[in-house]
């Protein structure tokens, strides 16, 4: 199946019943018949779309169903790479295990793993992650950037930066980011990022970017001991948003800033991450495994590591543990 026709069939038709698209016109095109552009609408049909048609005019789309297939997102795709390739699972344990697979046998830049439903969602430090079916976004982006592994944490933020902008350009809302991976809403947890390598000793071969996006939950669709500590955009705004113009927008944004990064280096990442930091000049609670003490965040060194000022004056850069403010 054609997933770029039906994409952009989909792109055309959204301009509604004032601009019907033509199938004659995007045979021509695609060098098809206007029968097999019919099929592919019958196809969207299938999948949930309703769709008009103006007698000799064509197609337009009445209403789109909250889908995550290939199609629904790459209609709102601007990126050169990522997400130009996705592959879609109803169901499965995690699209990180799957993503790892793909990777190995050489999956392109930008490949994307979505599941509707995962049954044993990952999240850091071997934490599950609650990932209902149809109510959030579930994927792993496959990502090749020129980077040595110890520049890899620091895609965690990027990662984080870009889907702060995201939520920004579809919601009112105001997220900001807990060092290092996770956004929050009103100090409840929207989205978190479990980023993943595969490399050799001085080279990155690729860097798995496993995102979790609470978007139509009720909080009833969470299980019970997370309900006070999570959230959804749903929940937040007393709106649904659509899974796929946000899959896409998070995949646009990530494309700019990994290539911001991989070519001016993090420092521009860095303002853009701290301006979004919600413990930047408050005094934090750090617990690791070793041990918890309080501390004054200061910001982000230029390896990702958060810094904090500790009561004697001395400053330490973290790179990995809890914070609480
Ligand atoms: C965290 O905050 O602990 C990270 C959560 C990451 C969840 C995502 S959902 C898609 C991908 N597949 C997984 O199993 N985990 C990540």
């Amino acid at each position: 199946m054609n997933t770029n026709i039906k994409s952009e069939l989909l792109k055309r038709m959204s301009a509604g019943i004032e601009q019907p698209v033509s199938g004659q016109q995007l045979a021509d095109e695609y060098g098809l018949s206007r029968t097999a552009i019919w099929k592919y609408v019958k196809e969207l049909e299938q999948e949930g779309y309703e769709i008009g048609t103006v007698r000799k005019k064509g197609y337009y789309l009445i209403d789109s169903p909250d889908s995550l297939m290939p199609a629904a997102v790459q209609q709102y795709l601007q990126s050169q790479n990522y997400g130009q390739k996705i592959e879609y699972i109803e169901a499965c344990p995690s699209t990180q295990l799957v993503a790892h697979v793909e990777a190995q046998n050489g999956a392109p830049d930008g490949m994307v793993i979505i599941a509707n439903e995962q049954t044993a969602g990952k999240g850091r430090l071997s934490r599950p992650w609650s990932s209902a079916a149809g109510k959030g976004i579930w994927m792993s982006v496959i990502t090749r950037p020129k980077l040595t592994p110890q520049q890899a944490p620091q895609m965690t933020l990027v990662a984080a930066v870009a889907i702060v902008r995201a939520i920004e350009d579809l919601t009112n809302l105001t997220p900001t980011i807990k060092w290092p991976n996770d956004i929050l809403v009103k100090g409840r947890k929207l989205t978190g990022i479990l980023t993943e390598l595969q490399a050799d000793p001085d080279r990155v071969k690729a860097i798995i970017l496993g995102i979790g996006m609470n978007v139509n939950q009720e909080l009833e669709d969470f299980p019970e001991e997370i309900r006070d500590i999570a959230t959804s955009l749903y929940i937040e705004q007393g709106q649904s948003v659509k899974r796929a113009e946000l899959t896409a927008k998070v995949l646009n944004h990530l494309e700019t800033y990994v290539s911001l990064y991989v070519e001016k280096g993090f420092a521009p990442i860095k303002l853009l991450w701290e301006s979004y930091a919600d413990s930047i000049g408050k005094r934090v609670k750090i617990s690791t495994l070793q041990d918890s003490y309080e501390a004054t965040a200061r910001g982000i060194s230029e390896d990702g590591r958060l810094e904090v000022v500790l009561d004697d004056g001395t400053v330490r850069g973290i790179y990995s543990a809890d914070i609480h403010i």
